[in-house]
C-alpha cells in the first residue's frame, strides 16, 4: 500500500517574521472517532470541522466498505447515517488503513465484535508497527486475530479478524500509556458481555470516553478529577497520582449526535514552536482543542520560556477550545516532566526543534513509545538534527539536546532530510529551517497530507519561506 498523494519535496529557508491568524485543520483523533461512533449509532450524525486528511479518510472509507452511507466531506462537513451497533456488513476486501495507527488499532477493537471476518492492512510505515498491544487484550476478550506470521512477537499488520464465539468483558491494565489501546478495548467492550474496564498507568487522551458519552453511552471513570476542563490559561491540570480506570457495560446502544471538531493542537504545535523560535513573530491559532489530556505541548513550551496566551472560547461537543497567541521568545532547555510525556506524545519531534533553539540542555526520558510511531521518532529526529550540526544524543527512551542558544542569527546548517513516511518529521524540519543557514530539503513530504492537508499554503500565509514541488520539477 502507498500514499494516495504523489511524491512531494519541501524546500524551506530561514524566516525572520511570522504573523497572522489561522485555523489549522480539525483534530485527527476526534475525526476518526466521529466516523466510528457515528457509524455504529442509530440515526444521522452531523459532523463539522472534520479533518480531510488521508488518515481520517481511511477510516471513512473503511466504514463505507462496511455498508455505512456517509455524505461528504464537503468543507469539513460530514453526515454519517449510522447503522446501529449490529448493522455493519462484511467488507468485500481488506480495509486499508494507509499510514494510520489509530484507524487500525481502533478498528481492530470494533471489528473483534462483529459476526463477520475482516482484514486490516496499511502502508509501509504502518506495516512495521506493533499490533500485539491490541491483539493481546482483544484475544483475552475472546477475539480471534491473526497478525503477519513473520513476526508474531510484535504482531505486525496485516491483521485477520475472525468471528469467535462472542466477546466477554475484561479488566485490562495497560502495559503502556496508549489511548489507542484503551480505545480499542473500550470499543470491543461495547460488543462484550458484562463490564469492560481499562486502567491506564498515566493519563492519555480521553476523546473516546468523552465522545461515547456524547452518543449517550454510560462510561464511568475514577478518579474523575482531571477530565473536565483545562487548567488556568490552558495548562494541564495537576495529574492525579492514582491510575485512572474507565469502565463501560456492553450492549449499550449509541444515539446519533452533532459533533463540532476543534482544530488539532498537534498541528497547531508546529506553529507554536515556529513562532517561538522566529525572531519577530506574533501569530494567533484559532479555535484549537485544549482538552487537558492533549495540552502537554503548552506546558512544555511555557516551561521553556515560550510566550503563549491561551484565551478559552468555549466548549465544542464536550471538548474545550481556545485561541492561542504565540510571540517570539528566548527559550531555555529543560528536563521534561514525566507526567507531560503522554500528554504531548505526538509533539516531541517539534519539541526537539524547540530544544535545538534553546539556551542550555533539554532532556527527555520515559518516551520509548516514540520509537514505534509512524517512524522511530527518536532515531530519525536525532539523525536529522545531527545532520544540521545540532548536538542531539538519542537515548533508549528519549533524547538529550544541547541547545544552540537564543542569540540572534542563524543557528545551524540546513540539511537534506528523508521524512521516512512520517508527517511530523517533515513538518518539524520545516520549522527547524526557520533558524537554519541554507535550504532545508525534505523528501517524502507527501506524508503531510495524512494529518495536515493545506500545510504549505497555511505556513506560507504566516510568512514561512517554504515551497513544495514534485520530484524532478525543482
Ligand atoms: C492517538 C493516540 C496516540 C497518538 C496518535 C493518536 C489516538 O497513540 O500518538 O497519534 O487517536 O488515540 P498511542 O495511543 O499509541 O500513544
Amino acid at each position: 500500500m502507498t500514499h494516495s498523494s504523489s511524491p512531494l519535496h519541501f524546500y524551506a529557508q530561514a524566516t525572520t517574521t511570522l504573523q497572522g491568524s489561522v485555523r489549522v485543520p480539525g483534530d485527527k483523533s476526534i475525526s476518526h472517532r466521529a466516523i466510528m461512533l457515528g457509524s455504529i449509532a442509530h440515526g444521522t450524525t452531523h459532523i463539522q470541522g472534520f479533518l480531510e486528511g488521508e488518515d481520517a479518510l481511511c477510516t471513512m472509507n473503511a466504514f463505507r466498505a462496511m455498508g455505512v452511507a456517509i455524505d461528504g466531506p464537503h468543507q469539513g462537513q460530514v453526515q454519517v447515517h449510522g447503522v446501529g451497533l449490529h448493522g455493519l456488513q462484511a467488507p468485500s476486501q481488506a480495509l486499508d488503513c494507509g499510514n494510520s495507527g489509530t484507524s487500525m488499532r481502533l478498528l481492530a477493537g470494533l471489528l473483534a465484535g462483529q459476526n463477520f471476518s475482516s482484514t486490516l492492512c496499511g502502508d509501509a510505515s504502518l506495516s512495521k508497527r506493533p499490533m500485539r498491544r491490541v491483539i493481546d487484550p482483544l484475544s483475552q476478550m475472546g477475539a480471534v486475530i491473526q497478525a503477519n506470521p513473520a513476526d508474531p512477537a510484535v504482531g505486525r499488520p496485516p491483521l485477520h479478524i475472525r468471528p469467535g464465539s462472542g466477546l466477554q468483558g475484561i479488566h485490562y491494565t495497560l502495559p503502556m500509556a496508549s489511548a489507542q489501546v484503551k480505545s480499542s478495548v473500550l470499543l470491543a467492550g461495547l460488543y462484550a458481555q458484562g463490564v469492560t474496564s481499562v486502567t491506564e498507568p498515566e493519563v492519555t487522551r480521553d476523546h473516546t470516553e468523552r465522545m461515547l458519552r456524547g452518543f449517550g453511552v454510560k462510561v464511568e471513570q475514577n478518579p474523575a478529577s482531571h477530565q473536565q476542563t483545562a487548567g488556568p490559561n490552558g495548562s494541564t491540570p495537576h495529574t492525579p497520582a492514582a491510575a485512572t480506570t474507565v469502565r463501560l457495560q456492553g450492549g449499550q446502544s449509541l444515539r446519533a449526535t452533532t459533533i463540532d471538531i476543534p482544530a488539532d493542537i498537534s498541528s497547531a504545535a508546529f506553529f507554536m514552536v515556529a513562532a517561538s523560535i522566529c525572531p519577530e513573530a506574533d501569530i494567533t491559532l484559532r479555535h484549537v482543542g485544549i482538552n487537558p489530556t492533549r495540552t502537554g505541548i503548552i506546558d512544555i513550551l511555557r516551561l521553556m520560556g515560550a510566550d503563549l496566551t491561551v484565551t478559552p472560547t468555549g466548549e465544542m461537543g464536550g471538548e474545550p477550545v481556545a485561541d492561542i497567541r504565540v510571540r517570539s521568545a528566548a527559550l531555555r532547555g529543560i528536563s521534561i516532566p514525566a507526567h507531560l510525556v503522554p500528554l504531548a506524545i505526538d509533539e516531541f519531534p517539534v519539541v526537539f526543534v524547540a530544544a535545538a533553539n534553546a539556551t542550555g540542555t533539554t532532556t527527555l526520558t520515559g518516551a520509548a513509545e516514540l520509537r514505534v510511531k509512524e517512524s522511530d521518532r527518536i532515531a530519525v529526529m536525532a539523525q536529522g538534527l545531527q545532520q544540521c550540526g545540532v548536538d542531539a544524543q538519542p537515548t533508549l527512551d528519549g533524547m538529550v539536546i544541547g541547545g544552540l542558544g537564543s542569540k540572534p542569527g542563524l543557528r545551524y546548517q540546513a540539511a537534506s532530510i528523508d521524512a521516512q513516511g512520517d508527517h511530523r518529521i517533515a513538518m518539524s524540519f520545516v520549522v527547524a529551517a526557520i533558524r537554519a543557514q541554507g535550504t532545508m530539503h525534505i523528501t517524502g513530504a507527501e506524508t503531510v497530507n495524512t494529518s495536515f492537508p493545506g500545510f504549505v499554503a497555511l505556513a506560507q500565509s504566516l510568512g514561512f519561506a517554504l515551497s513544495a514541488t514534485a520530484p524532478g520539477q525543482a
